[in-house]
């Protein structure tokens, strides 16, 4: 059911940990399933991620997105790191069956809400990102109707 590539991630997940004292911190989470997902960044003078870590209390699709997108976002400009979709991880790790794609969404906006409290710290706006959702299960009931 699950992709090697998955199998992998999800067993020697990479870049999991905290960061301390990090350029900035996102925390989103799925009220449906209870998982919780936190990202932590570390953004240099020039907004390149220097380092990226996560910790994950969720699935092992979950475990496995937030493995994948860090290292799809580490040694990115944050404007980059922007573009680093669900479908991106999705592809990277070769596919995740159907009823797992909300898992990936966690991984994006967990990103998402990284980069937007480093842009809150800093006083700076990073062009396309729209403020994320703590509970990204709301917006997919909204998509159900
Ligand atoms: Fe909720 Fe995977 S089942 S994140």
């Amino acid at each position: 059911m699950y992709s090697e590539k998955v199998m992998d991630h999800f067993q020697n997940p990479r870049n999991v940990g905290e960061i301390e004292n990090a350029s900035g911190v996102g925390t989103v989470g799925n009220a449906k399933c209870g998982d919780i997902m936190r990202i932590y960044l570390d953004i240099d003078e020039d907004k390149v991620i220097r380092d990226v870590k996560f910790k994950t209390f969720g699935c092992g699709a979950a475990v496995a997105t937030s493995s994948m997108a860090t290292e799809l976002v580490k040694g990115k400009t944050v404007q980059e790191a922007l573009e680093v979709t669900n479908k991106a991880v999705m592809e990277a790790l070769d596919g995740l069956p159907p009823v797992k794609v909300h898992c990936s969404l966690l991984a994006e906006e967990a990103i998402h809400a990284a980069l937007w409290d480093y842009a809150e710290k800093n006083g700076i706006q990073i062009e396309g990102l729209e403020k994320p959702k703590a509970d990204i299960s709301e917006e997919e009931e909204e998509e159900e109707y």
